[in-house]
């Protein structure tokens, strides 16, 4: 199964040329499921509720998703980006951190950000999806299951678990890092859930006046055994896409004798 991620820059609250920029990018790869970064149609930074009303669409209708879908069918493949959703909530117009899974036959999942990080409470609703997983189609290895979480979630171990528990063979995570330490900790992460990772980042700064955040790229893909299988730059454009074979996430054993899930003694850990 080939797998990989986008790591680019997005024009900041310029969706129109963030989904030409995307499926330029992503036209020309070969892939079976391929994660794109947080936020990848509008940008991180926001100072207002008009301008994310201008730069957020419902996954039903809008174009950002619409071109995802479009590719999807096209390659036959699936692919999971992060984007800034819109929705209805009675009469009120509310807005997600969200991530969309795309099927080639149309139909696709959203995940909501759980843990929203730091200036981002100001704009967006804590996520209400919880942390679920979907069976992608693979004509190698008939039905593969995978989950999604975004950014930040990476901090709290409980969402990784949760996917994984639920069966999740690939964590699909959109992500927006500012921070140095992801990168390193999806190690942990994939060698603790015995599953692969694939951490989409994106590169550059964005600025609205004096406010500036810089993300670190250095997109990686870990398998269950804790290798890095991809490791991106930290300041480039670039798609890449590796063979892997999902089914040994199946496989929870860390040597003979221990089972890493089997032998979870949930009466000794706190809820
Ligand atoms: C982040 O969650 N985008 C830092």
């Amino acid at each position: 199964m080939k797998i990989g991620y986008l790591q680019f820059k997005p024009e900041l609250h310029n969706p129109a040329v963030n989904t030409e920029k995307v499926s330029d990018f992503i036209s020309g790869a070969d892939f079976d499921l391929l994660v794109i970064p947080e936020l990848a149609n509008s940008g991180y930074l926001l100072s207002s509720i008009d301008e994310l009303e201008k730069i957020s669409e419902n996954p039903d209708n809008g174009k950002y998703c619409a071109m995802l879908k479009k590719i999807s069918k096209k390659k036959n493949a699936c692919i999971v980006s992060g984007f800034c959703e819109s929705t209805k909530d009675g009469s009120q117009n509310v807005y997600y951190n969200s991530s969309i899974l795309v099927f080639p036959d149309g139909k696709f999942r959203i995940y909501r950000k759980t843990h929203l990080f730091y200036n981002e409470k100001n704009f967006f609703q804590s996520g209400n999806t919880g942390f679920w997983v979907y069976e992608v189609p693979s004509e190698k290895y008939g039905v593969v299951k995978i989950g999604m979480m975004i950014c930040f979630d990476w901090i709290y171990p409980e969402a990784a678990r949760t996917l994984a528990l639920r069966g999740a063979q690939i964590i699909c995570h959109p992500s927006n890092l500012v921070m140095p330490y992801c990168q390193n900790s999806m190690y942990t992460r994939a060698i603790e859930n015995r599953v692969f990772t694939i951490t989409a980042n994106r590169i550059g700064t964005d600025a609205i006046g004096k406010d500036t955040v810089s993300f670190t790229g250095g997109s990686v893909i870990l398998n269950p055994n804790g290798d890095y299988i991809s490791r991106a730059s930290v300041d480039k454009e670039e798609i890449n896409i590796v063979e892997i074979n999902p089914n040994d996430a199946k496989n929870k054993f860390i040597n003979d004798k221990n089972n890493l899930f089997d032998e979870r003694r949930e009466m000794f850990y706190y809820r």
